[in-house]
């Protein structure tokens, strides 16, 4: 099933209970949340304390929302706890992130431990060899369209390669794209395989965000 996840990023951080309302009108079961440290990225967006007044806010106005959560922060590990208390319902860490492949093994067993969905994300520079022989462990993988760290940048088409790859390999797998995507490209990047897809300034950008995200529903459900 293809699913759409609007990203929050480029949302008026002051009217963030409003977002979440203005995109479950649209039809959005997904939000997903960039969590930015300064490190891993260059920029600094929000973190735990945010992502629970969201969930506390959801759960006031009865929307039943997936928490989809992105950590841009350079040591996942000490803080998956966190972000599954705050009400995480699916947490995706970077393949750059880990010291190595077992490591993120680990972190993902702590997230299902903990009653989550795990995610590994991989930059568009990343061969798609490091996260191939673990991405089975995994409930998704987030193929990055974008180099991390800013809403509204520029797709960057050579990575549908990895999510050509990863689907072919991983029929079952979710596979998220994020970064950049907009009407103009949704097609291809559902036609390489990818069922999850985040739109941040394309939804948040626009003054009718409700409109914005049926726009994204329903074309999803047409394609
Ligand atoms: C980029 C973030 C994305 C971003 C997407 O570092 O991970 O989720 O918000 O925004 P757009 O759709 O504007 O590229
Ligand atoms: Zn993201």
């Amino acid at each position: 099933m293809n699913i759409l996840s609007p990203s929050v990023l480029s949302a008026d951080f002051a009217q963030l209970g409003e977002g979440l309302q203005a995109i479950a009108s649209g039809g959005a079961k997904y939000i997903h949340l960039d969590v930015m440290d300064g490190h891993f990225v260059p920029n600094i967006s929000f973190g735990i304390p945010v992502i629970a007044s969201l969930r506390k806010e959801a759960e006031k106005l009865g929307l039943n929302l997936i928490f989809d959560t992105h950590l841009m922060i350079a040591d996942p590990a000490k803080y998956i706890k966190d972000f599954a208390n705050a009400g995480s319902d699916i947490i995706t860490f970077h393949i750059e992130a880990c010291e190595s492949p077992d490591h993120a093994v680990q972190i993902a067993k702590n997230i299902h431990s903990l009653g989550k969905k795990a995610g590994i994300a991989i930059n568009p520079h990343t061969s798609i060899n490091a996260i191939s022989s673990i991405a089975h462990i995994f409930d998704m993988a987030l193929v990055m369209s974008v180099v991390p760290g800013f809403g509204g940048q520029g797709f960057i088409a050579e990575t549908l390669e990895k999510t050509r790859y990863l689907r072919k390999n991983f029929p079952n797998l979710d596979i998220q794209m994020d970064g950049g995507i907009s009407h103009e490209n949704l097609q291809i990047v559902l036609d390489a395989g990818a069922n999850i897809i985040v739109v941040g300034s394309a939804i948040f950008g626009k003054s009718d965000v409700t409109t914005e995200t049926k726009s994204y529903v329903s074309a999803m459900r047409q394609i």
